[in-house]
């Protein structure tokens, strides 16, 4: 099993998670982080860090939906290991319903 980030992250990306990961699975998108699901060690530290509470299990039922993406994007985007400033506007993306399929960036991470 792995963790995975749901759709919570998108555009809040406040990268707790990066900074508490003892494995540095995590691959950044331009507006969304996912979990590497193979390189993931099950350890659940990252799921209570992130305070846009976008962090599930695979087999959570807020999890499920988000795995494949995970899965995909995981292997595009560059991986992330320390955490960085988050957006400006990252607490007005909070809670805001429908983020994947309004304001979703495929894009990788500008390095
Ligand atoms: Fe990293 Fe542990 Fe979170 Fe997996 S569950 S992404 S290993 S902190
Ligand atoms: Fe995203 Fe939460 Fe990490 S908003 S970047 S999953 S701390």
């Amino acid at each position: 099993m792995t963790y995975v980030v749901t759709d919570n992250c998108i555009r809040c990306k406040f990268m707790d998670c990066v900074a508490a990961c003892p494995v540095d699975c995590f691959y950044e998108g331009e507006n969304m982080l996912v979990i590497h699901p193979d390189e993931c060690i099950d350890c659940g530290v990252c799921e209570p860090e992130c305070p846009a509470d976008a962090i599930r299990t695979a087999d959570h039922a807020e999890g499920a939906p988000w795995v494949a993406l995970n899965a995909r994007y995981a292997q595009v985007w560059p991986n992330i290991a320390e955490k960085k400033e988050p957006p400006d506007d990252a607490q007005a993306w909070m809670g805001v319903p429908d983020k994947f399929t309004t304001v979703f960036s495929a894009a990788p991470a500008a390095e």
